[in-house]
């Protein structure tokens, strides 16, 4: 760990403990650790819910389930976020972290196909949080955007992709997806956006209310 980030996490609200055991457990038993949101992105979450104060999440790419187990930490108690995993071997993983705690009461775990699993979720959004297959970035933007509210949010995790979206080099079909989705973004009039260059990059978008 770089020494700016050793001094950012000693200074930022601490990572809960069961959330600390999932990051290690998953160091030690799952392939692609990094994929897990990690403990600054993941109180960046939790602040993004305090904020917004959404009724109604969406997450697509549950994994582990630690960046849903954050952003459930800021949500009230009729608040309730829907997450799509497709990787049913996960599936017995997420319960044993989701099974330790109250926050998971307000966690709906879909296994199966985002694009499968949207469209019979019959709920309007106040904030969606995409973080499944960076190949289909555009594709679940456009699955999610009628059923994001007017004045509602859409967080797109890894969005600087491992700063691959600046290599001249031909890109492959993950950076070709990041690529594409963020120049659809750039130039889309519904919505504000901005990326933040944090961890992997972020870009936090803003449904117009018209
Ligand atoms: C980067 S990980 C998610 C990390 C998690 N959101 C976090 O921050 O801790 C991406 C996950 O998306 C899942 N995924 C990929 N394509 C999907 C799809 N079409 N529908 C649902 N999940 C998908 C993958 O199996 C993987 O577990």
């Amino acid at each position: 760990m770089q020494e700016i980030e050793k001094y950012i996490l000693s200074h930022i609200d601490k990572e809960p403990e069961l959330l600390q055991q999932l990051s290690r457990d998953v160091h030690i038993k799952m392939l692609r650790p990094r994929m897990l949101s990690g403990h600054l992105q993941g109180r960046l979450l939790k602040m993004l819910c305090r904020m917004i104060r959404p009724k109604r999440v969406l997450e697509i790419g549950t994994y582990v389930g630690y960046s849903a187990l954050c952003m459930a930490e800021a949500l009230t108690d009729e608040a309730v976020l829907h997450t799509i995993e497709i990787n049913d071997e996960l599936e017995d993983f997420i319960h044993q972290y989701f099974n330790q705690t109250e926050i998971s009461k307000k966690i709906h775990l879909h296994i199966g196909d985002a694009f499968a699993i949207v469209p019979i979720i019959d709920e309007t959004f106040d904030l969606v949080f995409i973080d499944g297959d960076k190949r289909d970035y555009w594709k679940y933007y456009d699955l999610v955007f009628d059923k994001v509210q007017a004045g509602g949010f859409i967080l797109a995790d890894n969005t600087l992709w491992n700063e691959k979206v600046i290599d001249d080099n031909q890109p492959d079909k993950r950076t070709n997806g990041i690529l594409y989705f963020n120049d659809r973004i750039a130039t889309d009039k519904r919505i504000e956006k901005v990326m933040l260059p944090m961890r992997d990059g972020i870009t936090l978008i803003h449904k117009i209310d018209n």
